[in-house]
């Protein structure tokens, strides 16, 4: 009986070579995801389904499922899939960490750079041909080189941006839920309670997984505490961030910026008003956005889908590997 298989995107074209070898699956065809129906009604037969962050596979979808013997997550982040829901029916879900940390530490870094030194107004002022002549106080930014850099979440995307940040002289804080004394010690690394760690940080970047804990982690009560030269980088969840307040915090200079590759709605609406902010810096979630992070982990869900149609142990999932990154 030849196994049924969902795929709510297509892959990349050597992934699809791959599960196309093994089975006959059904790709939606759209870029943007399957409505709820259709993902209702087509994990409701299939034997496997591979989804994107986007899909939320809700414990409704999961309990209509007949036949599911494998959720396979091209990302890393997991919080779209309810994963009780999955354990309590026995259903392995797979997910694809590693494999795009150095590229979501480039990115956190990239926006770390990108705001201190407001490249984004740099870019628009340019080309609006405000550009008459070199002025020593125009655009001026903050220094990263020699900063306080406050990590968030010190799993392996944390510790790749740690490494990037060393590279830059920088000091290095942050939170965790144990201490970690062999990054302390590579690193020069300090871990502090969150609030000291936001009071003390020129720049803050977040690397946590979105779970109940962590949901507006980042909230009123945060910024206040924060700099008013702060930046705020968030390549990990939107929600780990209270967007109400980061638009207030950046609207009355409590903070300096905010540097998003992530947002809570998630796309950012164009109508938004955090677009409007000369102190904020909007990327759509391409964190991971790179030929061989998306290759890579297009084909790590694939020997997911694969080894959970089988019944074998699945090469990475969330059950084993608890910190995001
Ligand atoms: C993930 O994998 O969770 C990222 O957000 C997508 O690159």
């Amino acid at each position: 009986m030849p196994y049924r298989v969902f795929v709510t995107r297509h892959l990349t074209h050597e992934a699809e070579k791959k599960l196309n070898a093994f089975c006959d699956p059904e790709y939606w065809p759209e870029d943007t995801p399957p409505p709820s129906n259709v993902l209702l009604e087509k994990t409701r037969t299939a034997d496997g389904i591979i989804c994107l962050l986007t899909d939320p596979i809700d414990a409704h979808i999961i309990n209509q499922a007949k036949n599911l013997k494998i959720i396979s997550q091209v990302a890393v982040g997991v919080d779209n899939i309810d994963l009780a829901a999955a354990t309590e029916k026995g259903i392995p879900v797979g997910h694809t960490p590693d494999l795009l940390t150095d590229a979501t530490a480039d990115m956190a870094f990239t926006l770390i750079l990108a705001a201190a030194r407001r490249l984004g107004e740099a870019i628009n002022y340019a080309r609006e041909g405000h550009w008459q002549t070199w002025g020593l106080t125009t655009l001026l930014g903050q220094s990263v080189h020699g900063a306080n850099l406050g990590i968030i979440g010190m799993g392996r995307i944390g510790q790749a941006v740690a490494k990037r940040a060393r590279g830059f002289d920088m000091t290095i804080q942050y939170t965790s839920r144990s201490p970690k004394p062999a990054i302390e010690k590579a690193f020069g690394a300090t871990r502090l309670p969150l609030d000291e760690l936001l009071k003390t940080s020129d720049i803050i970047s977040l690397h946590v997984p979105l779970t109940e804990e962590t949901h507006k982690l980042i909230g009123k009560a945060q910024f206040k505490i924060m700099p008013s030269h702060a930046i705020l980088v968030n390549t990990a969840r939107g929600g780990v961030v209270d967007t109400s307040a980061l638009v207030k915090a950046l609207k009355t200079d409590q903070i300096g910026y905010a540097a998003l590759d992530v947002t809570d709605p998630e796309p950012l609406p164009a109508s938004h008003e955090l677009y409007q902010r000369p102190n904020a810096l909007i990327v759509p979630h391409i964190g991971s956005a790179t030929h061989t992070a998306r290759n890579a982990i297009s084909l790590l869900a694939v020997d997911n889908l694969i080894a959970g149609l089988q019944g074998l142990p699945l090469l990475k999932s969330p059950n084993q590997s608890k910190i995001i990154g």
